[in-house]
C-alpha cells in the first residue's frame, strides 16, 4: 500500500467490477475501490453484487457505510479475507445516508466516527482508510481536525473531497484549503474532486501538498486517465489523449462485461448511464444518446457505436 498514489474514488452505481477492471487493465498501480457498501445490508447477509470481484484486480479497497460500531466492525471483518484495504465512508453527502447519520453527518460525530475507526482497526489487519470532504458546511470546516480525530483513532491514510456537504457537487474542489493538513498528521492524505486529466493532477497535487490524489468522475468514459496519470508520474511524459475509435473500444468492452454480469436486459440497462462520458466528444453527442438509451438489444448498439465511429471518421477528415 505504500507507494499508492492514485486511488480511483468510489461511485455508488458505477464502480462495480467491471468498471474497476478497465482501469485496471492499463494502470496496475491504482488502488481500486468498491461502491460504498452498508454495513447494515452486508451483516444482514445481503451480500449483492456489490462486493463482486476479482483478484485480478488487486490491489483493492472495499468501502463500508454505516455509523453502529459494532455492525461497521462485523461487516469490515467479514471484507478483510478479499480486502487490501478497508474505506470508510464519513464524506457522502446524499440526504438519505446522512439522515441515517451516516456518511458526512458522522463529521458532526467526531467521537462516534474515532469509535468506528477503533472497533474496525481492532478487527482487521489490512490498512484502514477514511474518506470525508472539508465539512459539514462552510462555516462548519473541520477536516483538519476531523483528520488528526482518525489519525489519533487508527486510520492509516485518508481521502477528502475538498468540498463541504452543503456543496454536494457545485462549485469548484478546494485544492488549496488541503494545503492546511501539512505538518498537521503523520499519515498520508489524498486529494479529490475534480481531475478530469493528468495536468489537473499535476496542479492538484502541487496545490493540495497531498501524497495523491483520487479519481472519481474523470474516470468515467475515461478509465485508462489513472494509467495516463501514472506514466507521467513514473516517468515525466504526458501521454495523448485517447481517440474516439479507443473510447469506443474501451464501451464495447464495458457492454460486454456487463452483459456478462448481469444478463442482456440488466446489462444494457445498467450501460445506459455511460454513454454520454465515452462519446461527449462526438459532434451530436446527446442525439446519439438519445438513441443508445434506447436500444435494447446488444447487436443494434454496437452497430450504432460503429455508425458513431464512421460518421465521426468522415466528419474529421
Ligand atoms: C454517482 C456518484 C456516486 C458516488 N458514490 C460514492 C460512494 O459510494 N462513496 C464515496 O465515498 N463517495 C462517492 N461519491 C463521491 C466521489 O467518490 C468523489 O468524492 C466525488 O465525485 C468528487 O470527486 P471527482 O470530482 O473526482 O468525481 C460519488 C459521486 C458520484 C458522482
Amino acid at each position: 500500500m505504500k507507494n499508492i498514489k492514485i486511488i480511483q474514488a468510489p461511485l455508488a452505481g458505477i464502480s462495480d467490477m467491471i468498471y474497476r477492471k478497465l482501469v485496471r487493465e492499463k494502470s496496475s498501480e491504482t488502488l481500486l475501490t468498491t461502491e460504498m457498501i452498508s454495513s447494515e445490508a452486508l451483516v444482514n447477509n445481503q451480500k449483492t453484487l456489490i462486493i463482486k470481484h476479482d483478484k485480478s484486480e488487486y490491489p483493492l479497497s472495499f468501502q463500508l457505510s454505516g455509523h453502529k460500531t459494532h455492525i461497521m466492525a462485523a461487516a469490515a471483518k467479514f471484507l478483510n479475507k478479499y480486502a487490501n484495504c478497508i474505506d470508510i465512508n464519513f464524506g457522502c453527502p446524499v440526504n438519505k445516508v446522512v439522515k441515517g447519520t451516516d456518511g458526512a453527518a458522522l463529521m458532526r460525530n467526531p467521537k462516534l466516527a474515532a469509535d468506528i475507526v477503533k472497533a474496525i482497526k481492532d478487527v482487521i489487519d489490512v490498512p484502514l482508510s477514511a474518506k470525508f470532504r472539508l465539512g459539514w458546511s462552510l462555516d462548519e470546516i473541520n477536516f483538519v481536525d476531523f483528520a488528526k480525530t482518525l489519525e489519533n483513532a487508527g486510520v492509516d491514510f485518508i481521502t477528502i473531497h475538498a468540498r463541504t456537504r452543503s456543496q454536494m457537487y457545485s462549485g469548484k474542489a478546494d485544492w488549496e484549503k488541503l494545503a492546511q493538513l501539512k505538518g498537521e498528521i503523520k499519515i498520508p492524505y489524498f486529494a479529490n474532486g475534480d481531475i478530469k486529466s493528468v495536468q489537473d493532477a499535476i496542479n492538484c497535487l502541487k496545490i493540495s501538498g497531498a501524497q495523491g490524489i483520487s479519481i472519481g468522475r474523470g474516470l468515467i468514459g475515461n478509465p485508462c486517465l489513472a494509467w495516463h496519470i501514472e506514466h507521467y508520474l513514473n516517468s515525466g511524459e504526458i501521454l495523448r489523449e485517447l481517440t474516439l475509435d479507443e473510447k469506443i473500444e474501451i464501451l464495447k468492452k464495458h457492454i460486454e462485461g456487463e452483459i456478462d454480469l448481469r444478463g442482456e436486459v440488466n446489462g444494457i440497462k445498467f450501460m445506459r448511464k455511460f454513454y454520454n462520458f465515452y462519446i461527449s466528444s462526438v459532434k451530436d453527442a446527446s442525439k446519439y444518446r438519445q438513441v443508445l438509451v434506447r436500444l435494447e438489444n446488444k447487436k443494434e448498439i454496437l452497430k450504432v457505436l460503429d455508425e458513431i465511429l464512421s460518421l465521426h471518421i468522415a466528419n474529421t477528415r
